[in-house]
Order: C-alpha cells, then sequence, then structure tokens
C-alpha cells in the first residue's frame, strides 16, 4: 500500500518540512507524486534525520530529473561529478552563497533546483534563507509587471570573482578554481515550465544589467527588485541539524547562506538537476 508523506508549512511564504519519507530508499510513484507536488507547492522542502549517502542524494534527485555534471575544476577526484562539495573551513573569508541568488544563472541553461545535505555543522548559525519569486513578481504593480515583461537582463559571474579576488581567495585555492568569466542572459519574468507561473528572475550575486543598458543604466530598477524579491515577508529560514536535507526550486526561489559562524566548519554535499532554457 502507498504510504502517505506528512508536509508542514515552516512559513507564510514558502517552505514546508517533509515527514514520512526515508531519502536513503526506493520511493514508490505515490510518494514520488506526493513530494513533487509538495516541491511545487512550497518551492523549497526539507528532510529531516536522513542518513544519506552522496549516491543516496543522487538517487534521490534523479526521481525528479537528469543530474547536472559539474565543470571539471569543481569536481572531487573519487566523488561524484554531479557532487557539488561546499566547505566553509574556520580560516576561510567567504561563505558560499553569501549573497541573494538562484544557482549558477551566469550560464545558458541553469539548474531546475538542488538537493542539499548538511554533513557537518557549526554548533550554531550557518543557517539558509529562501525567498519565494512568484510572489515577488505578483505583488508587483500592474505598470511595472508590463515594463520587466519585454526586458531581459545580462547574468555574470564577475561580482563572484572580484569577491574572490578582493578577499584572496582565489590564490589561497580554496577550490573555486576557474578564473573565467560567464555570462547568459534571460527574461526578468520567467515562467515557471511546470506550475505555469511567473517569477521574478534576477539576483544580485549574477545580475549585472539589462541587456542594451549599461551597468549605471540599469542599477536603480535592479536595485530595486533585489530588495523587493528578498523582503522578509517573502522568505522563510532553514535551521540545519544533522541528516537534514533541502531540496530547492532554482527556477522560482532564491536563496542566501547566512554568513555567521566565524571560525568554525559547515560542510555540505549539493546535487544538481538539469534545467531548461528560462523563458
Ligand atoms: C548554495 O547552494 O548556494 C549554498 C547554500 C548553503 O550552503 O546553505
Amino acid at each position: 500500500m502507498a504510504s502517505s508523506i506528512i508536509v508542514r508549512p515552516l512559513a507564510g511564504s514558502l517552505g514546508a518540512e517533509v515527514f514520512g519519507v526515508n531519502l536513503s530508499g526506493e520511493l514508490d510513484p505515490s510518494t514520488v507524486a506526493q513530494i513533487r507536488r509538495a516541491f511545487h507547492e512550497y518551492l523549497v522542502i526539507f528532510f529531516r534525520e536522513q542518513d544519506a549517502s552522496d549516491n543516496d542524494l543522487a538517487h534521490f534527485a534523479r526521481y525528479f530529473g537528469e543530474l547536472a555534471v559539474l565543470p571539471p575544476h569543481r569536481q572531487h577526484p573519487g566523488s561524484l561529478p554531479e557532487l557539488l562539495i561546499i566547505d566553509k573551513k574556520p580560516e576561510d573569508a567567504l561563505v558560499f552563497g553569501w549573497e541573494w541568488h538562484s544557482d549558477t544563472t551566469h550560464l545558458e541553461i541553469p539548474p531546475l533546483g538542488s538537493v542539499l545535505a548538511a554533513r557537518i555543522l557549526p554548533p550554531v548559525g550557518g543557517d539558509t534563507l529562501f525567498a519565494n519569486q512568484y510572489m515577488a513578481y505578483d505583488t508587483l504593480s500592474d505598470g511595472m509587471k508590463t515594463m520587466l515583461a519585454g526586458l531581459r537582463a545580462v547574468h555574470a559571474n564577475g561580482h563572484i570573482l572580484a569577491s574572490l579576488e578582493a578577499e584572496d581567495v582565489l590564490a589561497q585555492g580554496q577550490g573555486y578554481g576557474s578564473h573565467t568569466t560567464l555570462s547568459a542572459v534571460h527574461p526578468v519574468i520567467r515562467t515557471h515550465p511546470e506550475t505555469g507561473k511567473k517569477a521574478l528572475f534576477v539576483n544580485s550575486l549574477h545580475t549585472e544589467r539589462f541587456e542594451d543598458m549599461t551597468v549605471a543604466e540599469s542599477a536603480p530598477l535592479l536595485r530595486f527588485l533585489f530588495e523587493h524579491s528578498t523582503r522578509p515577508e517573502f522568505t522563510c529560514r532553514f535551521r540545519w541539524a544533522p541528516g537534514s536535507i533541502a531540496f530547492w526550486d532554482n527556477r522560482c526561489c532564491q536563496h542566501l547562506a547566512l554568513d555567521d559562524y566565524p571560525g568554525q566548519r559547515r560542510l555540505m554535499h549539493r546535487v544538481q538537476l538539469r534545467g531548461t532554457r528560462p523563458v
């Protein structure tokens, strides 16, 4: 008999904890369908007290799509080619994902979503924040929606590379690897391919300017959109514990890894699902 999962919302805007699922086992089609429904309704879902290996993470993610292989400079010998290791050591200056963002929107095809597991946590701190980008879109005025509908924006990794350079992180060889500058152009409003809902799709870590405009011309409106899209009432905050796993939808939410545990280690393992071109 198919089992029922229990879904407990974490905040008014997005995020829910899901109970009654063992992510290191096989999932029946009904359970996968229930998880997919929760994922679409809450945008980011959390599982607790899981004993999932890296292979289990990959196996779980594959119920929802194809895994995206990482570029060679991000791979670790002996681990899965899709496994991103996020390792903030006590002496490290920067936290991976320290500003609001959707993952790797400087790529032509950003990921559908990510599955992130806690491996080593600081005694306190290191929470992750998420923000609902459907709400960010829905709460704009009709005039702003109409104006943004025709706009596209340039997303790049220049800001990340500049921050790494300023903090001397690249020189310290903390695994960021490639200095290659990458960029892609995406619509400012994207339609979610599965729910059909519209979401704001700009973020302060990657979005540099509007297409055919200068950085200076773009800055005032982008600043407004960055602030608007991460208003506290659009967010939830997840407190990690050993065995916690998050699965978020990169197409309709942003996230930020809090940098509030200086001198401590935090180790997370992540796999990404291949996305589609934003439209
Ligand atoms: C990320 O995927 O941006 C990192 C999130 C986190 O470490 O909490």
